[in-house]
């Protein structure tokens, strides 16, 4: 405690719907985290609201408790991550961790080892494939102790997972899956700044179930995809639908879709006008090399972040996202899905805090001791893909089945 009665005490209980003990929000003021601290608190919980500077966590939470007039203070907790014992510190007591503090390569690993030892469910919103692959190296150690370890529970992967799962139900004997997201708007600081970390490590893709290394020149990537038919969301929210051309990226649906398919050659892509898409077997390469040497990348993370404050109220409110999905067998049979969802923002606000909820409620249920329900899980396989298309503003534009 600092005299401030909002520091939390680890340990004490707090009313939660659907669970007794607390869950911790970390990254709680970040551009995401905000919006999740108050989806959450919007929907009845009190989360810990926790990250590294106790002054913006001390603000954010007294706007919370403003905006929504609570009668008790929220809790916080201010902790770094790069020392085990201030980690341990900060999990204690906890039931449940969602994660809002990207890029996710830097704080990932940290809480999810923190989440073994506290005995916490964890969760995050990442979209990035090395932090989902650490979450499945560690599936066996959460499964041994009863917990779910959920990551990319925001608009990569929910839906994406789901489009991935509806298409393999069709076509259960299907070898290839691609997902296409076609999501317009503008980025936040911190999806920039994963973006420019990520890119260093170049373009992946699934084949044969292992992720290899693959070059945007190659003549697979040059794609149309139909995304349904077209709408104009206006200035604020873009266009959707139609026939798009895509470009190939390394989306978390790579280690997710996966899991939840077992379909072993997945390529994933994200609508790009045909004219940058023509120009990123040249400008990809070169971007790779210069954003490996580590000042350039650091001087590129603050350029890329100056001025970028993510979609406006008015953008989450409007914009719209679809995914389209294709899975296809060894005798050429294809089945197609496309999904439309809320802007990507809102839809990580408000998938992410249902999310939660479905966790908490499954683990809840799980009985002690059973195998089955525990470990490193993807939102379809743990909930089905039901669940997503069930979440606000979710809607299926093409329902799954086989294309002529
Ligand atoms: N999967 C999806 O669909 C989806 C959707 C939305 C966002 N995201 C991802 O979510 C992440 C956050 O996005 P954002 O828009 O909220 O970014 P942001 O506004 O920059 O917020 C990032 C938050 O993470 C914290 N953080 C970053 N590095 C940290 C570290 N090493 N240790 C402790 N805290 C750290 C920051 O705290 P400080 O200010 O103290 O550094 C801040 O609270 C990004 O990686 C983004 O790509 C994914």
């Amino acid at each position: 405690m600092n005299g401030d009665n909002r520091e939390d005490v680890a340990g004490v209980e707090q009313e939660q719907p659907g669970n007794g003990a607390p869950w911790l929000l970390y990254g709680a003021y970040g551009f995401t985290g905000r919006l999740l601290a108050a989806e959450a608190v919007r929907r009845g919980h009190r989360p810990i609201l926790a990250g590294r500077d106790a002054g913006r966590l001390r603000e954010w939470a007294e706007v919370l408790e403003k905006g929504f007039q609570l009668p008790e203070p929220l809790r916080i907790r201010a902790f770094a991550l790069d020392e085990g014992p201030d980690i341990r510190r900060g999990l204690e007591g906890v039931a449940a961790v969602l994660n809002a503090a990207g890029p996710f390569g830097k704080t990932a690993r940290p809480l999810m080892e923190g989440c073994l030892e506290a005995r916490a469910h964890y969760l995050d919103i990442t979209g990035e494939v090395p932090v989902f692959e650490t979450a499945f190296e560690l599936s066996d150690q959460a499964r041994d102790r009863g917990l779910i370890f959920m990551p990319g529970v925001g608009m990569d992967v929910i839906p994406t997972d789901a489009a991935a799962a509806l298409v393999a139900r069709v076509l259960p004997d299907a070898l290839r899956l691609e997902l296409a997201l076609h999501s317009p708007g503008r980025p936040s600081a911190g999806t920039l700044q994963t973006i420019v970390e990520g890119l260093p490590d170049g373009l992946r893709v699934r084949r044969g179930g292992r992720l290899v290394r693959s070059s945007p020149g190659r003549k697979e990537f040059r794609r149309w995809v139909d995304l349904g038919p077209e709408e104009d969301n206006g200035p604020m929210a873009g266009k959707l639908g139609g026939r798009r051309s895509v470009a190939p990226f390394t989306w978390g649906d790579l280690a997710t879709a996966w899991r939840t398919t077992g379909i072993p050659d997945i390529t994933c892509y994200m609508t790009t006008p045909r004219r940058q898409a023509r120009t990123l077997p040249v400008v990809l390469p070169a971007l790779q090399a210069l954003l490996s040497i580590s000042p350039v990348r650091r001087l590129a993370r603050s350029l890329v972040t100056r001025g970028a404050d993510g979609p406006s109220p008015e953008a989450r409110a409007r914009g719209r996202c679809r995914i389209w999905g294709r899975a296809e067998d060894a005798g050429g049979r294809a089945a197609e899905v496309v999904l439309e969802f809320p802007e990507a923002y809102r839809f990580t606000a408000e998938g992410g805090i249902r999310a939660l909820e479905q966790l908490l409620k499954q683990a809840a249920a799980r009985k002690e001791g059973d195998p089955l329900g525990a470990g490193t899980l993807t939102p379809a396989g743990a909930f089905g893909p039901e669940w997503a298309l069930e979440l606000p503003g979710v809607r299926v534009v093409r329902e799954p089945g086989l294309k002529d």
